[in-house]
């Protein structure tokens, strides 16, 4: 069985598609980063002008590079939350519209259970495991119990752990997205160098909770005091001990998730996953850590059309009435 995968919930347009689930025939990803570089983050209204421009060309040459047109496909699966609301309409406009055309049903499929599902793409994987998604815009430590089941353990209160990333690249001049130059400034600097705060846990707040609004103005507080005169040396150590604490954060729960819920695996998605001392950190940890290749890692359509094979086995096709959704359903585990 073939799906289209329609993904247009943030700033990638994209498109694939997958047989049974699993086999990607093609996976076609549009980046509006140099859309959005100046304005130093994601720009909704310029996001959905992008997608309305390009998801014609991006669906056609999904099609194309899998040898398939519209006519051999068996189900459009489209992201329908949660994200930018401008933009996730105009994938899911767009899939309604190819499907009255061409009588062909559609699933919705939520975005965040789909980075989960990611892995499944490539891998054989086993039950229950953490899921660790790490991007611009989210940051979740789930317990995945079975592709249909998961419950969200740990989330950020404030920034994404992407997103704190960028924020100090912003403030070292490095343009957006710039966790990658953050990392790279990193690994000439001493991560000992400063004690980053690490956020306290505050009464009834879930205990894999995380938080990076402190931390980043901690950043900032230590580098002005270099301001006359800074010095390479004082940037790379500030990098480096500011990754340390970004990742430290979310590891450490991370892996504690993993030991409370008896989970031998540890599953890492989202652009932050190719962090390199990220993966330094999971790979000398007691669990198997995996990581889908960057392709999946980052937001894509394969992945869209990956889980919604399983949807539409399990539950057939959604009413052409199905909405957007700007939100995060509430998976959360009851805590207490
Ligand atoms: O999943 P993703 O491509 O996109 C969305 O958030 O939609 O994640 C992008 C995020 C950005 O915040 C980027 O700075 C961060 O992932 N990132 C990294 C690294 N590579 C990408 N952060 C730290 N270290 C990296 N190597
Ligand atoms: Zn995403």
């Amino acid at each position: 069985m073939d799906l289209l995968g329609i993904e247009t919930s943030c700033d990638e347009c994209a498109a694939a598609v997958v047989r049974d689930g699993r086999q990607m025939l093609s996976n076609v990803v549009y980046s509006q980063i140099e859309e959005h570089r100046r304005y130093a983050g994601v720009v909704p209204e310029i996001a959905s002008r992008k997608h309305i421009e390009w998801i014609d060309d991006v669906v056609a040459r999904a099609l194309q590079e899998a040898d398939t047109d519209i006519g051999a496909i068996d189900a459009i699966a489209v992201t329908h939350r949660p994200g930018l609301i401008g933009s996730l309409l105009v994938g899911l406009s767009y899939a309604k519209g190819l499907a009255i055309a061409t009588g062909t049903p559609i699933v919705a499929v939520d975005h965040v259970h789909a980075h989960l599902y990611s892995a499944a793409l490539e891998h054989e994987i086993s039950y229950p495991h953490i899921g660790l998604l790490l991007s611009g815009g989210h940051t979740l430590i789930s317990l995945v119990k079975a592709w249909d089941e998961f419950e969200v353990l740990g989330a950020t209160i404030d920034d994404a752990c992407g997103e704190a990333f960028d924020k100090v690249a912003k403030h070292f001049d490095f343009g957006y997205p710039g966790g990658v130059a953050v990392q790279r400034l990193a690994e000439q600097g001493d991560p000992e160098a400063y004690d980053f705060p690490s956020p306290s846990l505050h009464k009834g707040q879930h205990p894999y909770d995380v938080s990076y609004s402190g931390l980043k103005t901690a950043v900032v507080h230590q580098r002005e005091q270099f301001r006359n005169p800074r010095c390479a040396e004082s940037d790379a150590n500030v990098a480096a001990a500011f990754q340390r604490a970004a990742v430290d954060i979310v590891v450490d729960r991370a892996l504690r998730a993993a030991d409370d819920h008896d989970c031998k695996l540890l599953i890492a998605v989202g652009g932050v996953a190719a962090n390199t001392y990220l993966r330094a950190r999971l790979d000398e940890s007691p669990v198997e850590a995996l990581y889908p290749s960057l392709s999946l890692c980052t937001d894509n359509a394969a992945m869209i059309a990956g889980l919604g094979y399983h949807q539409f086995q399990r539950d057939g096709a959604n009413s052409l009435d199905v909405n957007a959704s700007a939100r995060v359903r509430a998976f959360r585990a009851a805590y207490p």
